[in-house]
């Protein structure tokens, strides 16, 4: 059988490639400590569980949903940017409910993107943004995110035939996988660049709500003139530990918002209402459960931070993110010594280079690890420093 070009051209999926060398040494009988996937390990919160429960016994809730997403939940996520960032957004134009973040960021670049369109997007950055566009027919002009210019992409460094040729801007703060933030005048800088070229910007911000040393990372939707010329990707993933339950959403331009709605809506037919009603509760809920998994994230980072450094890799404590992004000592690159703690000592950590050529140097490790898992690994990477052996 023939696959589409479109298949045929798609990388493997990052984590695919690490998931199978943990199953093979598995296999083999050796114990694996993962600081690989960014996935919360601390379950939902109860009381999120117990309404989705609830909701899932009522018939209303049994029946197809509306694409658009249910008026009250459009109508919390209006109210919590407005909490949250000051954003006041209409809640029927402004306002999608999604699959996931993720759902919303591969769709898009069906909206924006025709064949032989450019997008930036941003060198190391979530694979999603060049997979999408590759779908819809697009190429990517990566943006490198060097750590000179503090993991913010240099938007004056872009060539004007590629900025004429431009139909999106990707940008993600605080970033995955580098966890670098971004200040308000940055994003006021992004959208006087995007306004005067005539690109819309998508910001990717699931990790808002994830920081540390009582630091509040801002909104792209905060700067002025925004709302002109952007969306912002958000989701309940990392902030109510709810991966598994597929929800997120997308505020901001109604153009665009209103372009994501009409493919969304021919093909899937919205989020399941009790998972919805879920999310009501999580944002209009008791929210000190963001803190105390922050408190859990936060002492876990200073662990790693420190440890990485006694054996020689330079890294920063992040601000906010789920992830240290960290320097591979001399002699190795991503990939070699991702290999080499795999293969010496069975930890398992990002190469940078899954994330782009320009991750290259770099690995990232998340913090979505159980305590007793981190402090395992932890002592194996003491091992591996202190003589390369377990
Ligand atoms: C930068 C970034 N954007 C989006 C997502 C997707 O999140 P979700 O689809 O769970 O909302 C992730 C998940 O790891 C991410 O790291």
């Amino acid at each position: 059988m023939r696959v589409s070009k479109r298949v045929e051209n798609l990388p493997p999926y990052l984590f695919v490639e690490i998931s199978k060398k943990i199953a093979e040494k598995k296999a083999r009988g050796e114990e694996v400590v993962s600081f690989g996937i960014g996935d919360p390990d601390i379950p939902t919160p109860s009381h999120i569980i117990e309404s989705l429960c609830q909701a899932a016994h009522d018939p209303a809730n049994h029946r197809y949903p509306e694409s658009e997403g249910l008026p009250e939940l459009r109508k919390t996520i209006a109210t919590w940017y407005e909490k949250r960032f000051g954003v006041k957004l209409d809640s029927d134009k402004e306002v999608l409910p999604l699959i996931g973040s993720k759902e919303g960021i591969g769709h898009i670049s069906f909206c924006f993107i025709d064949p032989g369109d450019i997008a930036l997007v941003p060198d190391p950055g979530y694979p999603v943004y060049s997979v999408s566009t590759m779908l819809a027919g697009g190429t990517s002009f990566f943006l490198p995110l060097l750590e000179k210019n503090n993991f913010l992409p240099d938007l004056n460094a872009i060539p004007s035939d590629i900025l004429n040729k431009a139909k999106l801007l990707w940008l993600n703060y605080p970033n995955n996988p580098t966890s670098a933030v971004a200040d308000l005048s940055f994003f006021e800088k992004a959208v006087a660049f995007a306004r005067q070229h005539g690109i819309p910007v998508c910001h990717d911000g699931p990790y808002s709500e994830v920081a540390y040393d009582g630091y509040k990372p801002v909104s792209f939707m905060q700067a002025s003139g925004a709302k002109d010329i952007g969306v912002e990707f958000h989701s309940l993933s990392k902030s109510y530990n709810m991966t598994g339950w597929r929800i997120g959403m997308a505020v901001g331009n109604a153009e665009m918002i209103n372009a994501l709605m009409r493919i969304k809506s021919n093909l899937d037919s919205g989020i399941a209402q009790a998972i919805q009603q879920a999310a009501i509760t999580a944002l209009t809920g008791p929210q000190d459960c963001i803190q105390q998994h922050n408190d859990v994230y936060q002492k876990r980072r200073d662990l790693v931070v420190e440890m990485l450094n006694r054996i020689g890799l330079q890294a920063r404590p992040p601000k906010a993110s789920l992830y240290v992004w960290a320097k591979v000592p001399a002699g190795y690159n991503s990939k070699s010594f991702a290999t080499e703690l795999l293969d010496k000592v069975g930890v398992v950590v990002t190469p940078g280079t899954g994330y782009g050529p320009n991750g290259e140097g770099y690995i990232r490790l998340s913090l979505t690890i159980p305590d007793a898992s981190l402090v395992k690994g932890l002592s194996r990477l003491s091992a591996w420093g202190a003589g390369k052996k377990l």
